[in-house]
C-alpha cells in the first residue's frame, strides 16, 4: 500500500508515493510561474498551482509500483488565495508569503497599538509575511465582487481535489494567518474584525489527520481516495523528521529556511523574535505546539546567484564553486532580498554585499552566500536550547553547507536518508489518518541517518562580521 503525498511548495509541486516502510516508491515534480508585478510583490496563479499538482501527480502515478491507499497534502503557508465556490476559478492571483505589499498596513496597526493583543492571540507579529494583512490589503485596494472562498494553498487544493465539496484547513496552516486563536484552537472573531476578513468566507478547521475529505475522480485523475493528512510544509517537515518529543528541532533548507522546535502541549512565548505556532492537532483535538524561526531567503539566494546574476549554472554547483576557495575573502552577503524575518523582523531591510575588493571572485560571493545561510540559521538556533539539529530540504544535500552549519552552531547536524521530509510528513499524517501506521511511535523506525556533521573549530571572526553587516542592511527600503 502506498500513500500519495502532495507538497505544493513556493516554486513547484512535488508528488511522492511513500510505502508502508517509509521508502519513496515514485516521484513527480512540476514548477509553476512566479509573478513579480511590482518591486516587493510576489504572486502565483492558483490555476497554475493546480495544473502543476496534476502534472506532478501524473508523473508519480505513472511510476508507482504500489496501489494507493490515501492522499496527504502539505503546502507553502500564509499565501492568500481567493476562489469562486462553484466554478473554483480564482478571480485574481494569490498573494504569496514573500510579498511585502502590506508593510504599511502592518505599520498602521502597530502604531494604533494592536500588536501586543495580536501576538497574545496568534503567537505571531504584525509582519506582511502572514495572511491577515494581505487580506486587509485586498479588501482596501482590490476588492473582489461576490462572495469568494478565502483560504491558503492547502484549502484551495482540497477544494480542487474534492471538486468543490470541501472548504477546509488545519490548525498548522490556520495558525499562520493572524486570524486564528492558538490557545482556543478556533478562528477569532476579534481578529477577523481587526483585519476586515469575513469569518464565513474562511475554511472549516479539521485536525491534521483523520477524515478530511475524498478526492473526486472527475477532478483528480480518476482517483477516489480519502484525503487523510494535511499540514503546512514546515510543520509537516517537523513531523516527517519524527520530531515528536518536546525539544526536538529541525531546519528545512528550501526557498527560505525554517527552524522549528517541538514544545509539546505548551504554548511557549519567545522574547527573542521566534513565533509560537501550532505543530499539529490529533483527531481528538490535542494540539502540539512549536516555536519557529522563519528565515525568508536562503535557497532562493542561491537561485538568485544562478538566475539573477548568472554566476552559477545550477544551484547544486554552489558546493563545488564555494569549495574552490578556503573562505569568502572577507565578503559578507546579507540576503535580505525580501526583508528580514526572524529574529530581526525588518520588512525594510534589503540585500547587501560588503567587503568587495579587486581580488573578489564569484567563488567568494558563492561561498559568502552559503556562509550567510549558516549564519542566519545560527541567529535563530542561538535563541533555542538545542543539542542536535536535524536538517532536510533541497540544500541539505550540500555537504559544505552542512559542515559550515555545524561549525557555526557548535552542535552536530544530522541529515536523514530521505531529505524530502516535507512531503514525507504529509504522507505520515495521511497514513496515520487511515491506519497505514498505528501511531507516531511506529514512524520513528523509518527515520535513518544519512550523515552526521560534527562541529569543527571556529574563531567567531566571520560571524562577528556578519552581525555588523546585518545591522547595516536594516531599514534600507
Ligand atoms: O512560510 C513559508 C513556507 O511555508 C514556505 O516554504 O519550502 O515553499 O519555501 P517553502
Amino acid at each position: 500500500m502506498g500513500v500519495l503525498a502532495i507538497d505544493a511548495g513556493t516554486t513547484g509541486v512535488t508528488a511522492l508515493v511513500v510505502t508502508e516502510d517509509g521508502r519513496i516508491d515514485a516521484r513527480g515534480y512540476a514548477e509553476f510561474a512566479q509573478h513579480f508585478p511590482e518591486p516587493g510583490w510576489v504572486e502565483h496563479a492558483p490555476e497554475e498551482i493546480w495544473q502543476a499538482t496534476l502534472a506532478a501527480c501524473r508523473t508519480a502515478l505513472d511510476q508507482a509500483s504500489t496501489p494507493l491507499r490515501c492522499v496527504g497534502i502539505t503546502n507553502q503557508r500564509e499565501t492568500a488565495v481567493l476562489w469562486d465556490r462553484r466554478s473554483l476559478a480564482a478571480p485574481r492571483r494569490a498573494i504569496v508569503w514573500q510579498d511585502r505589499r502590506s508593510s504599511a498596513i502592518c505599520a498602521r496597526l502597530r502604531e494604533a497599538g494592536h500588536e501586543p493583543r495580536v501576538t497574545e492571540l496568534t503567537g505571531l507579529r504584525l509582519d506582511p509575511y502572514f495572511t491577515g494583512t494581505k487580506l486587509t490589503w485586498l479588501a482596501e485596494n482590490d476588492p473582489v465582487d461576490g462572495d469568494p472562498a478565502i483560504g491558503t494553498v492547502d484549502s484551495y487544493l482540497i477544494a480542487r481535489l474534492t471538486g468543490g465539496a470541501r472548504h477546509v484547513t488545519d490548525p498548522s496552516n490556520a495558525s499562520r494567518t493572524l486570524l486564528y486563536d492558538i490557545v482556543a484552537g478556533a478562528w477569532s472573531p476579534e481578529l477577523c474584525e481587526l483585519f476586515g476578513v469575513p469569518m464565513d468566507a474562511l475554511p472549516e478547521l479539521v485536525p491534521n489527520y483523520g477524515e478530511i475529505g475524498r478526492t473526486d475522480p472527475d477532478s483528480f485523475l480518476g482517483l477516489d481516495l480519502p484525503i487523510s493528512g494535511l499540514a503546512g510544509d514546515q510543520q509537516a517537515a517537523l513531523f516527517g523528521q519524527t520530531c515528536f518529543t518536546p525539544g526536538d528541532v529541525k531546519c528545512t533548507y528550501g526557498t527560505g529556511s525554517f527552524i522549528l522546535v517541538n514544545t509539546g502541549d505548551q504554548v511557549v512565548r519567545s522574547d527573542a523574535g521566534l513565533l509560537t505556532t501550532v505543530a499539529w492537532e490529533d483527531p481528538s483535538g490535542n494540539r502540539t505546539y512549536a516555536l519557529e524561526g522563519s528565515i525568508f531567503v536562503t535557497g532562493s539566494a542561491i537561485q538568485w546567484l544562478r538566475d539573477g546574476l548568472g554566476i552559477l549554472d545550477t544551484a547544486a554547483a554552489s558546493e563545488a564553486v564555494a569549495g574552490s576557495v578556503p573562505d569568502s575573502g572577507g565578503v559578507v552577503f546579507v540576503p535580505a532580498l525580501t526583508g528580514l524575518g526572524a529574529p530581526h523582523w525588518d520588512p525594510e531591510a534589503r540585500g547587501t554585499i560588503f567587503g568587495l575588493t579587486r581580488g573578489t571572485t564569484r567563488a567568494h560571493l558563492v561561498r559568502a552566500t552559503l556562509e550567510a545561510i549558516a549564519f542566519e540559521v545560527r541567529d535563530i538556533v542561538a535563541t533555542m536550547d538545542v543539542r542536535v539539529m536535524k536538517a532536510d530540504g533541497g540544500a541539505s544535500a550540500n555537504d559544505l553547507l552542512m559542515q559550515l552549519q555545524a561549525d557555526q552552531l557548535g552542535i552536530p547536524v544530522e541529515r536523514p536518508v530521505i531529505q524530502e521530509t516535507t512531503a514525507l510528513g504529509a504522507a505520515f499524517l495521511a497514513g496515520l489518518g487511515v491506519g497505514v501506521w498505528a501511531s507516531p511511535e511506529e514512524l520513528r523506525k523509518t527515520w535513518h541517518l544519512d550523515r552526521r556533521f560534527d562541529p569543527g573549530a571556529d574563531d567567531g571572526t566571520a560571524y562577528a562580521r556578519w552581525r555588523r553587516a546585518v545591522d547595516r542592511s536594516r531599514g534600507w527600503a
